[in-house]
């Protein structure tokens, strides 16, 4: 094989995820199990149901995306796994599967900072140079920075209380939109982008939250205002590029917002499409292959790592 080709394996929070990609971008097999279901009947996710589940789940999801990608598990240049941040319980089914099949299959091992794979993402289904602003907002995070290389992260603000998805899930655990028959597995957010098709924006004058901060910090305990702290940063710097991110970027209403304020600044908006926002292998993988090229992380002896799940 003329190319690096990376297994992705992720298991952060409730997708138990695999995938493998090449260099060139290529995705050559995927395999994703989703827990929103189960979770949604709980009212949100219960940690050692979550660990159960990835436990039930990850053989069976690497070893798909590995047959489907047809290539032998000996041309595999690595393996790249979530180890941080995320659910303790979660992260230690993925990382403990993998320890196994690096050593197994004696191949090294690239620890996967799962913000840093949300990222980068973009670098595979568009070609962008680094620096380039990313906006990351998904169940668990918040954020701004300016990414400047592979693992060069400059942060602008982030959230001063919970994550966008987050207060998401919870109006929708509280408008009880499970029990609406078109959303009955949707995450919550996507459950709302869903209905607000339906609803009239002009119904609630409503004024965003955190207006006098002259600083790139979000709060999400109170309304919404994505936008709003990304025109203060574009006065401040000179980013041609405005990459957004993670599972509540693939909301529409929120992309165009977006492209409005990116348009009106002469910036260039970039968003994965939306099933590689929300946690996927593919950028696991990917990020395993960015990291391989940059020749960082990469660990050729996992000796001494260990993880024991609870
Ligand atoms: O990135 P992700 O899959 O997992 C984390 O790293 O957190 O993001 C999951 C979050 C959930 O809170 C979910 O409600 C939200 O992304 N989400 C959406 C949409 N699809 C998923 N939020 C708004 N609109 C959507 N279409
Ligand atoms: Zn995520």
């Amino acid at each position: 094989f003329l190319h690096k080709i990376v297994l992705g394996i992720e298991t952060s929070c409730d997708d138990t995820a695999a995938a493998v990609v090449d260099e060139t971008g290529n995705v050559l097999g995927e395999a994703i199990h989703s827990q929103t279901e189960v979770h949604l009947k709980t009212g949100g996710i219960v940690p050692p149901v979550a660990q159960q589940l990835h436990r039930e789940n990850i053989q069976r999801i690497v070893q798909e995306a590995l047959s489907a990608s047809r290539i032998s598990p000996s041309d595999l240049s690595a393996i790249a796994t979530t180890i941080k941040p995320g659910l303790a319980l979660s992260l230690g089914v993925g990382l403990s599967f993998s320890l196994q099949l690096v050593g197994q299959l004696k191949k090294p091992f690239i620890p996967i900072h799962h913000m840093e794979a949300h990222a980068l993402t973009v670098r595979l289904t568009n070609k962008v140079e680094f620096p380039f602003l990313v906006l990351l907002i998904s169940g668990g995070h918040c954020l701004l920075a300016l990414v400047q290389g592979v693992s060069d992260f400059l942060l602008l603000g982030k959230s001063l209380d919970i994550a966008p998805g987050d207060m998401l899930d919870k109006v929708a655990r509280r408008l009880s939109l499970i029990k609406h028959p078109e959303c009955s597995t949707m995450s919550g957010g996507k459950a709302i982008e869903h209905l607000a098709k339906q609803g009239n924006r002009f119904y609630f004058d409503i004024k965003p939250p955190l207006h006098r901060a002259k600083n790139c910090d979000f709060s999400f305990t109170g309304l919404q205002h994505i936008t709003d702290k990304i025109i203060m940063k574009k006065e401040k710097e000179e980013d041609a590029v405005l990459v957004a991110s993670g599972g509540v970027a693939s909301n529409f209403y929120i992309r165009r917002a977006l492209e409005i304020l990116t348009n009106a600044t002469q910036c260039t908006l970039l968003c994965p499409p939306p099933r590689l926002c929300t946690d996927n292998g593919i950028m696991i993988a990917w990020n395993g292959i960015e990291r391989l090229r940059a020749g960082l992380g990469i660990l050729h002896d996992i000796e001494g790592i260990r993880y024991e799940p609870k």
